[in-house]
């Protein structure tokens, strides 16, 4: 089981991994993973004490060399800080937590765009290569809400491809955590993992050192 704490880029859960870790450790019998606001050494061992037996990482990965995240992003990844993101339902339909930036402070304001996604889901329809008609019948039939959710994600799947192909802070909109505050490098994935690694020993030893 994953467990995605609220800190997360996109959908996290209403609480924080702090919270959100024990809490599923104590109370499944299957291994827990720890996902959200894990970005170096001292939140692996942390995510490790609270009972995860293992850490997924999503905002840390996205700003490596071998990410295909456009550069622009990357850059901007590690300009901002643990307050840059914005957390809405206008962005994508359901709860999302993104970068905090022009565009999507307009996307929120403004809320869905049904024009947009009437166009933007015929890409969609292009790209699984399925008759638009059918797609969008489908969709109507479906309900209204059901269609509403659908045309959020339209847009939603356009800003960001714009954000992390186009590397377009404009128009596009990214996707991403509060750990983005404690990114301020682009390291290869091996670096990456060597530093964590070294990183959650020298915190173990705190930890040890502070309770003996
Ligand atoms: C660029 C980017 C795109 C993501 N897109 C989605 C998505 O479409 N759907 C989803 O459920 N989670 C998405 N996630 C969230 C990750 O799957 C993961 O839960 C999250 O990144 C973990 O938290 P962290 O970013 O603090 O490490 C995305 C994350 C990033 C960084």
């Amino acid at each position: 089981m994953i467990a995605t704490g609220q800190e997360a880029a996109a959908h996290g859960e209403d609480v924080t991994s702090l919270v959100l870790i024990p809490h599923l450790a104590e109370n499944l019998k299957i291994p827990v993973i720890a996902a959200g606001g894990f970005a170096d050494g001292r939140g692996i061992a942390a995510a490790l004490a609270l009972g995860a037996e293992g850490v997924a990482m999503g905002t840390r990965l996205m700003t490596t060399k071998e990410s295909p995240l456009h550069e622009n992003y990357k850059k901007l990844t590690q300009e901002k800080d643990v307050y840059d993101t914005l957390f809405s339902k206008r962005f994508d339909g359901i709860l999302c937590r993104v970068m905090k930036t022009d565009a999507a402070k307009r996307a929120i304001k403004s809320g869905l765009n049904w024009p947009a996604a009437f166009f933007n889901s015929q890409d969609i329809a292009r790209q699984m290569n399925l008759p638009y008609v059918k797609l969008f019948f489908g969709v109507l039939a479906s309900g209204y809400s059901s269609a509403k959710q659908l045309a959020y994600l339209a847009n939603a799947f356009k800003a960001i491809r714009i954000a992390t192909e186009d590397g377009d802070s404009k128009t596009g909109i990214l996707p991403v955590g509060q750990s983005q505050g404690l990114i301020h490098d682009v390291p290869t994935i091996a670096e990456l993992f060597e530093r964590i690694v070294k990183e959650a020993k020298a915190a173990q030893a705190k930890v040890n050192a502070a309770l003996d």
